[in-house]
């Protein structure tokens, strides 16, 4: 049987106010311009044309309305109508959410192709979320509890993964009057509130959210715990904060995708929410493939019960693409209020500047730099102020009333910048906004050190040394810092190699290159493929840090003392340092710690010998 789809304007005429309708005087690719739209509002969404394609209000003047069209324009005429619906783009929220796919438009890709063939007609939709489908609701509160916004009032087992809190919806609040338990749809109340005048109303499971504005809370939060990664490079050289941002700038094939992909996989969080914006159709098809069958690392579930994908490719329409980054994070802020670690991926936040700028265009706005509009860097700003570990709205977890109730978003945008330039007005604005800085390099990539995180260009501004030193070692930052600064040295030493030769270093400044050289290629170097070195844990990182620094010092100290720099390169002990990434997780700290050791006897017998025959 051919199931029935409702086009997407009997939803929203549903909801509309403004039944008036204004007419088409200009189309201009994604750009329509409308004449005369009484009682609509900036930001609106609005239905265009006969096929009701779904646009947003994006500037007033006069009499004169611009609209952005998020879906394809060929076709539409001067002339069709413009109505408006009364409300601006906005998200779906509700159990159901984890292991769709959506478009920008949070249409539900994998539903609407079951039903519709690979190809999405215009002007048609499904609902985002299930609305016949029956989740089991559990109270956490009871008749004459007053409840206020975030409150929690109950919960619904999502997936295998995930717990749903059903909030009181920003702004509601009231007494709790009535509480229905059990197997309920979307469109049935779990709570009804009474409000101070006598007003009743129900709490259903699904609410919607305006997605340009940010999701309210109680307060930020310091940002002083990494979101640990797995990838050695990041987690100690350049660790994001949970509620931090991150930009990976890089130009093709340098190893972006990976890196997102790596991090929706073992990133230490509870959600995922994964943008594909802009990129080619079959890179994303990959993602889409491959990601919801892997298995979470530590419960062993397969990752599409805790992750959201949103797709939105380069032969979809440009406009959408700003439409699928502002509902990802729109999403992400939902579940961070429910208490979770929430983490969004966006590939590649170039490809949303680029239909910006193509937009600007159209509207011939006076150009920025390289042709992007002058609000660029305020757009991006915006957007990654949404990252952050906050205080939620309501009370706390267990007890109603009591404690709070924390949850974060951190944000990862790649960028692509045109030649792998970064002096590029994205690369540039968002490297401003953003904490931390994953600078990847085009010759690492093609040297294949992956991943090709460059260490001199990369950084991260927030300090988390206070953790490490706490959690992990206390000279854990300490072996950071000199791991860093050494290979800033390696820089500057193979700058005078350039110039002047080898011969101009000294033994020391050699036994520097050497165990750069080693840092980089059994430290820094990190498959994504090869399967015992995939993840790596912090304290497998700092075992791995301490054995090589470790070396270096008693290496420093014996050239000091006049001992040769070849009897020092000889000892077989370094061939064990090259194979520390085999070492399975498990015995990491066991065997490290003894490596040590043999390092330390390596190095008193190598002196011993020296005084015996220097006697
Ligand atoms: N961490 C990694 N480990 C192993 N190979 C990698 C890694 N990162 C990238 N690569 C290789 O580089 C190729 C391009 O990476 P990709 O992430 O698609 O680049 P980008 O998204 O920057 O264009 C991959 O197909 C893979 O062969
Ligand atoms: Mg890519």
């Amino acid at each position: 049987m051919q199931a029935v789809l409702r086009p997407i304007w009997k939803v929203m005429e549903m909801e509309a106010i403004n039944k008036e309708t204004s007419k088409i005087n200009r189309i201009s690719g994604p750009v329509v311009g409308v004449s005369g739209l009484e009682g609509i509002r900036l930001h609106d969404m609005v239905l265009v044309g006969e096929a009701k394609l779904v646009g947003e209000v994006i500037r007033m003047a006069g009499q004169q309305a611009t609209v952005q069209v998020y879906e394809e324009t060929s076709g539409l005429k001067i002339g069709e109508p413009i109505t408006g619906t009364g409300h601006p783009l906005i998200a779906h929220l509700g159990p159901g959410l984890m292991g769709q796919i959506f478009d920008g438009l949070q249409r539900p890709l994998n539903k609407l192709a079951d039903i519709e063939g690979d190809f999405l007609q215009k002007g048609v939709t499904e609902d985002s979320l299930p609305q016949d489908k029956k989740w089991k609701f559990t109270a956490l509160v009871k008749e004459g509890d007053l409840v206020k916004p975030g409150n929690l009032l109950g919960e619904i087992p999502e997936t295998q993964s995930i717990i749903h809190k059903i909030m009181v919806p920003f702004p509601m609040n009231g007494r709790v009057v009535e509480v229905h338990e059990g197997e309920l749809t979307l469109t049935q109340s779990v709570v009804v509130l009474e409000d101070e005048r006598g007003k009743t109303f129900g709490v259903n499971m699904e609410h919607v959210w305006p997605v340009r504005n940010p999701r309210p809370y109680k307060r930020r939060l310091d940002l002083a715990e990494p979101l640990v990664t797995g990838k050695r490079v990041i987690d100690t050289f350049f660790p994001i904060p949970k509620g931090g941002s991150a930009i990976i700038p890089g130009g093709f094939g340098t190893g972006k995708t990976v890196i997102q992909q790596s991090l929706a996989r073992w990133a230490d969080v509870d959600v995922v929410v994964y943008v594909g914006c802009g990129e080619r159709g079959n890179e994303m098809a990959e993602v889409l493939m491959q990601l919801p069958e892997l298995e979470d690392r530590v419960k062993g579930i397969p990752l599409i019960n805790r992750t959201v994908l949103i797709a939105n490719t380069s032969n979809m329409p440009v406009a959408a693409r700003e439409a699928s980054i502002y509902l990802g994070i729109t999403i992400a802020e939902y579940y961070r209020d429910m208490g979770y670690d929430v983490l969004m991926l966006a590939d590649s936040t170039s490809r949303w500047g680029e239909a910006l700028r193509e937009v600007s265009g159209r509207l011939e706005e006076i150009p920025g730099e390289e042709g992007y509009p002058a609000y660029l860097s305020s757009r991006l700003a915006e957007f990654y102020e949404r990252a952050g570990h906050v205080d939620c709205l309501g009370n706390g977890g267990e007890k109603l009333y009591a404690g709070h109730r924390e949850g974060s978003v951190s944000l990862v945008g790649a960028v692509s910048p045109p030649g792998g330039d970064f002096s590029d007005p994205i690369t540039q604005s968002s490297m401003r906004i953003a904490g931390v800085f994953w600078a990847l390099d085009y010759e690492l990539s093609r040297k294949r050190h992956f991943p090709a995180i460059n260490w001199i260009k990369s950084f991260s501004l927030i300090d988390l040394s206070r953790w490490f030193g706490d959690t992990v070692e206390d000279d854990f930052p300490q072996l950071i810092q000199e791991a860093k600064a050494l290979l800033g040295k390696e820089n500057e030493l193979l700058q005078v190699v350039q110039l002047i030769g080898q011969d101009a270093l000294s033994d020391m400044e050699r036994e520097i290159l050497a165990i750069s050289k080693l840092l980089r290629e059994d430290f820094l170097q990190q498959s994504s493929i090869q399967d015992v070195d995939t993840y790596c844990s912090l304290e497998k990182s700092y075992w791995m840090l301490k054995v090589i620094l470790t070396y270096h010092q008693r290496a420093q100290s014996a050239l000091g003392m006049g001992i040769d720099l070849s009897e020092i390169t000889s000892q077989s002990v370094l061939q064990r340092i090259a194979r520390m990434k085999e070492i399975p997780l498990e015995k990491s700290a066991a065997e490290l710690k003894r490596l040590v050791g043999k390092i330390n006897d390596a190095f008193d017998g190598l002196i011993s010998n020296w005084e015996a025959e220097n006697a």
